[in-house]
Formats: C-alpha cells, structure tokens, sequence
C-alpha cells in the first residue's frame, strides 16, 4: 500500500465544469487542493455538453424574461419533485457565476451588435440559454477552466480512480483509497472530499454519456454512507443521431436548440410528433419529447423518428458539432431529415447533497450531475446543467472553507484490503436496463433487471475496469429498486403499468442508503 500524497486540504474527484470549478475556486481560496480523474483531463461529460447555459443575465433578455421565470419553467419542467428553494439558490446564483467565468475567458457567441446570440430550448419560456461555438459550448467551458487551471498551477492527477472514501474513526472523512493507472493501491489522506464524477448514462447500451460516465459518484456516496435520491429519473434525450438499431455506447446528440431555432420531429410516415401533444410543441420539456417520439415509434414499429432542421437557414454554421456528426454518417441538414432516437442522457437524482453541497457524511460533498440538490425534480431543464456545475463549484468552496475550522485533525483511520464488490457484466447489463428501465418501464421488466442484479458476482476491484464494472451494478441497482418502488408516472420515470402521476407522490423523494 502507498500513500502518494498528505496535507492536502480538498480533494476534488472529476474534471468537469463542476470539478474544474471547485478546484480554481479552492485554490484560490488558499486550501491546498488536489485533482484527481481516472481518466486524462476533461474526459467528463462537459466536453460533449452542445446547447449552452441556460441564465437570464441582467442586461441582456427576452422582454419579460427575468430569473423567477426561468425559476418557473425549472420547476415546471421538474414536475413536482424540485426543491424550490434549492432551484431558487443555484438559478439566482447563475449570472454571477457566468461572469466569472468569462473572465476566467470562456468565449460566448455573440451577435453584431457585440451581444450574447440567445437560443432557446424545450422547455424553456424565452431565448436566455448563452452558447459557444455555434453547438460547442461545454467544450469552450472545460478549454477556458482548463486554461485557467494552468494559470494557477492547480495540482492535478490523472489516470488514478477513487475506490473508497476513507473515514475516521468519528465518521469524518479522511480522505481516499485509490488505484493509479499501473494497477497500484495507495491512499491519499485529506478533511476534505469533493465528488464532481458526472453521471452514469453508461448503465444504458445507447448514451449521449462518454465512456467515464459509469456511476463512480453513486458507488462512492453510497460506500461512504451518503445516502442517494431520486434516481429513477433517468433523463433520455430526445434527439440523439441515430445510426441503426444495434449502435452502441456514446452516440451523437443533436442539440435541443436545433428545434429551439425551428426544426420540427415527423414520424416515418410524415405525421408531425409533437402536434396537440403538448402547448410547446417540439419545444415541450424534455420528458415529454422523448415519451412522444418513443410512443409513436412503438405505435409504428420503427426504431427512429425524423428532424427536419432544412428550414435552419446555414445549419451548418450555426451547429458545426451536429453537422459534422451529420456527415459522418452520410446526411446532409440542409438536404435531408435528420434520424433520430431517444437515448440515455443525465441523471436528475444523484448523492442528496445540499446547495453548498453537504452530504450526509461529514467532509464528503456531491457537485454537479452526481449530486441531487433538488434543481431538477423529477426532469431536468435543458442547459440548466452546466449552469449548476458553475454555481455549485463556487458554493461548495466556503462550505469545505466552514467545516474545515470545525473538523479535528485527522482520527483513526483503518484503510481496508482491496475487497471484491459484486458486479454484472457490463453488456449484459446495458442491454438489460435499456430493454427494461429505459422510457416505459413496467413491474415485469424491472423485475427481471432485479433478478439480472441478483445474479452479480463479488469481482476483485483491482483494475479500473473492474471499479467501473461494479460502479455500474450499483448504480442500476439503485435504478431499478426507485423505479420498481415508484408506482407513478413522473417526469422522466414513466411507467406504462402505472401511466398517471398520483398525488401521494408528489413531493416523494426515494432515498436509499447502502443495502
Ligand atoms: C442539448 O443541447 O440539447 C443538451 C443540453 C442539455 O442537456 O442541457
């Protein structure tokens, strides 16, 4: 066993818009902080973010726009579940951090006139959602927080993944047991540690998600004690490019703000999906697109829908990214409909953190898309997720700052063997839960993935792999038992043997400990 590292203050689990965040606003700070990702720099899900931000700045929007509407279309779209409270925190808090963050130099798009080019996606009420690079924008915010980093030398390891929160012998954390890229166990001892791990579409065979995206967070919290929430509420993004049937692992998205600048979704027989389904259209809330276009595909049998963005006047300038994506498959926007099909996104449920992001083990904070803070209910609204990474990067710091004073040094601490964790096979276990616990799940299907899970044998967790594998089991494990449990429909959680949602769970969060 090595011990690679001591006296550092925070350490800081992911390099996403969150995880970066955190780490530029603690070392800033003056806590000694320390990065640690499994993977190389800016592998997360940021990279891959397109819309944009979604934030009414006070200078620039729509007529009648202000914060307490785009408040309203977050708890609206969040179907009952959302913390007003918390909503009301982090969306209040957006414009500061965008502020910071361009000077920290991200670029947004602008118009001629030097102000921010507004899109709109579904939804959302009015044209606030701020972008880069046409449809590039996590990719701009992870290269300015990234070159920001460097400026300030924040230190960072790569290639070196969490295996276990390490507590005291009062219960405080005391920092991580962690595996580097040769296969070798060591521990890193800090007060402090910061989960910004992303989500875990990689549970589902077809994702937006990029391959890290494995549910370490979940595993993590849920090791440590930290209870979770809400994770049934899987989001399923209604427009990912689809390229046959049996495509697997990260597929390409198609922005929301395609249809937020005018593209409307046809079935294969020409029949507009979205006419009288809902007032917004094409431009409803998320969950309500993708159960759309997955009803009208069941009803036809067919395995994808159309977008017609050939209305989009110089399409391919304004969405370089889905353009691209395009033409590696062969299809012009400009010419043709592009294929489309729902696919697993984001997670709306997460580690039950607070706005500042407490768990509920001490020293142990949950930020960004890991995290379940109450923003997004039961679906979260679109491009509201690199907004709160932002915000909640800033809020996390003081609160690391606060408890920090309060904590002792360092108890007792027992650093346990290497152990095995019961884990399925990866693929037999994307499939399942995409056939049984993606959009439209039933007691039956949960059922069986609960009998697949049952199946999971102890692995040794001595190779990143074998982590993920078993990150993975226990995030569909946490799936599968909130959404059996849940005998509703709501938001993004819709189950075709229970179609409406029922008073009794509104307000209803599912929380699970370790079981
Ligand atoms: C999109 O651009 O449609 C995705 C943005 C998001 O998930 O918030």
């Amino acid at each position: 066993m090595n011990t690679w590292a001591a006296d550092v203050d925070v350490l800081i689990v992911g390099s996403g818009v969150a995880g970066l965040t955190a780490a530029l606003r603690a070392q800033e700070a003056g806590l000694r902080t320390l990065v640690l990702t499994k993977a190389d720099l800016g592998e997360g899900n940021t990279r891959w973010a397109q819309g944009g931000v979604a934030v009414v700045l006070p200078d620039q929007r729509d007529p009648g726009d202000s914060v307490d509407r785009h408040i309203a279309d977050t708890l609206t779209a969040g179907a009952g579940l959302c913390d007003e409270a918390a909503v009301r925190a982090i969306i209040t808090d957006g414009p500061a951090a965008v502020d910071w963050l361009m000077r920290a130099g991200a670029r947004f798009d602008t118009r001629a006139d030097g102000s921010f080019a507004r899109t709109r996606e579904g939804g959302h009420s009015a044209f606030r959602v701020v972008h880069a690079g046409g449809d590039a924008t996590g990719a701009e915010v992870e290269r300015a927080l990234l070159a920001a980093g460097g400026e300030l030398s924040v230190p960072v390891l790569t290639e070196h993944t969490a295996v276990r929160v390490l507590t005291d012998s009062l219960g405080t954390v005391a920092g991580l047991q962690v595996l580097d890229g040769k296969g070798r166990f060591g521990t890193l001892y800090a007060r402090a540690v910061v989960l910004a791990t992303g989500g875990l579409g990689q549970v589902y065979s077809s994702t937006t998600n990029p391959e890290v995206a494995t549910g370490d967070g979940i595993s993590l919290a849920l090791g440590a004690g930290a209870p979770v929430a809400d994770l049934e509420f899987v989001q399923f993004h209604p427009t990912v490019l689809f390229a046959g049937g049996d495509a697997r692992g990260r597929r390409p998205l198609v922005t929301e703000a395609v249809r937020g600048e005018g593209a409307i979704l046809f079935d294969l027989t020409g029949e507009r999906v979205m006419a009288g389904v809902h007032p917004l259209e094409d431009l409803a809330p998320r969950d309500v697109v993708a159960a759309a276009i997955t009803r009208r595909m069941n009803e036809l049998g067919t395995d994808h829908v159309l977008l017609d963005a050939r209305n989009i006047v110089g399409f391919r300038h304004r969405f370089p990214t889905v353009f691209a994506a395009c033409a590696e498959v062969g299809i012009d926007p400009a010419e043709q409909p592009i294929p489309v099909a729902p696919a697993a996104h984001y997670s709306c449920g997460g580690v039950r953190a607070t706005v500042d992001g407490r768990t509920g083990v001490p020293g142990l904070y949950a930020i960004g898309e890991v995290a379940r803070t109450g923003l997004h209910g039961a679906n979260r609204l679109a491009s509201n997720s690199l907004l709160e990474g932002l915000v909640m990067g800033h809020r996390v710091v003081p609160a690391v700052q606060a408890d920090l004073e309060t904590f002792g040094p360092i108890g007792r601490v027992t650093v346990p063997e290497i152990g095995t964790a019961p884990t399925v096979d990866r693929d037999t276990l994307q499939l399942a839960m995409s056939r049984h616990a993606g959009i439209g799940r039933d007691a039956a299907g949960l059922a069986e993935l609960a009998a697949l899970l049952d199946t999971a044998a102890d692995k040794p967790q001595d190779s990143l792999r074998a982590v993920e594998d078993a990150a993975l089991t226990t995030a569909a494990q946490a799936i599968v038992l909130a959404a059996a449990r849940r005998t509703e429909s709501r938001g993004c959680h819709v189950r075709t043997d229970h179609p409406d949602t029922l008073p009794r769970w509104q307000a209803s969060h599912q929380l699970l400990e370790i079981w």
